[in-house]
């Protein structure tokens, strides 16, 4: 997958895209991942991005032209899903990351100020939240997407750091987890664990993830339930 990020703060990504399973996926060459800092593609002589809004009002909206020319810039840009990462946009979910994963290219615009001029939009084909809060900017949230997305690319997590049982994969919360050691503070190990019963183990881990749902999501459990319901 190769992936070109839009932002006027390309720095941001600098330890991102170095550390951790991102980092890695980079260097195996799983994923290419381009920053490129749209400023670059202003038009204007101080190299402006953002303009007073028409008809008045507080704050400063970002120009159509830096973003389109860059965004133009892109080889391929055509085919590539592109996306803008706004607190307006749809609010990211784990099932749209499996849809987005298998794109061979995909486009990620960073806003900043009070907002985009509404054209940009034209441009773009989704518009993605991480949730019902207001950032500065969408650097953070775009970093939240590419993460999540990386993770499920074929190779980019080995056998331990295996995601199949995540929480959200079949849309349960995930089972409780213990290692060493077996008592502390008071706290012992549910004694099943030691049981060595493969079968009895799994049962109860799927018991704790629907309880822990049912507890923590219940909308989660309920559309488990009615999917489950109508398996039957
Ligand atoms: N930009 C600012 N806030 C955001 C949010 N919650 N999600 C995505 N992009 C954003």
């Amino acid at each position: 997958m190769r992936i070109d990020v839009l932002t006027l703060f390309p720095r941001m990504f600098d330890n991102f895209l170095e550390e951790t399973i991102v980092g890695r996926a980079v260097r195996e060459k799983i994923v290419d991942i381009n920053v490129i800092d749209f400023r670059e593609f202003s038009d204007n002589k101080h190299m402006k991005v953002d303009d007073t809004p028409f008809g008045g009002g507080a704050g400063m909206v970002l120009r159509v032209q830096p973003v389109y020319d860059a965004l133009k810039s892109i080889e391929g840009n055509e085919s590539a899903l592109k996306i803008m990462m706004t607190p307006q946009g749809s609010v990211l979910k784990q099932d749209m990351l499996a849809e987005y994963k298998v794109r061979d290219h995909v486009i990620i615009l960073c806003g900043h100020y009070e907002g985009f001029d509404e054209r940009i939009r034209r441009y773009f084909d989704l518009e993605i939240s991480i949730g019902d809060f207001v950032l500065t900017g969408g650097e953070i949230a775009s970093m939240v997407l590419i993460d999540g997305l990386v993770r499920l690319l074929p190779d980019a997590l080995n056998k331990e750091e295996s995601h199949l049982n995540d929480s959200f994969q079949d849309g349960l919360l995930e089972h409780p987890h213990y290692t060493r050691p077996r008592a502390f503070d008071g706290m012992d190990v549910p004694e099943v664990l030691f049981s060595g019963h493969h079968q009895r183990i799994e049962t109860w881990r799927f018991e704790e993830s629907l309880k822990r749902t049912k507890e923590r999501r219940k909308d989660l459990y309920k559309a488990y339930m009615k999917k489950h319901k109508a398996k039957k």
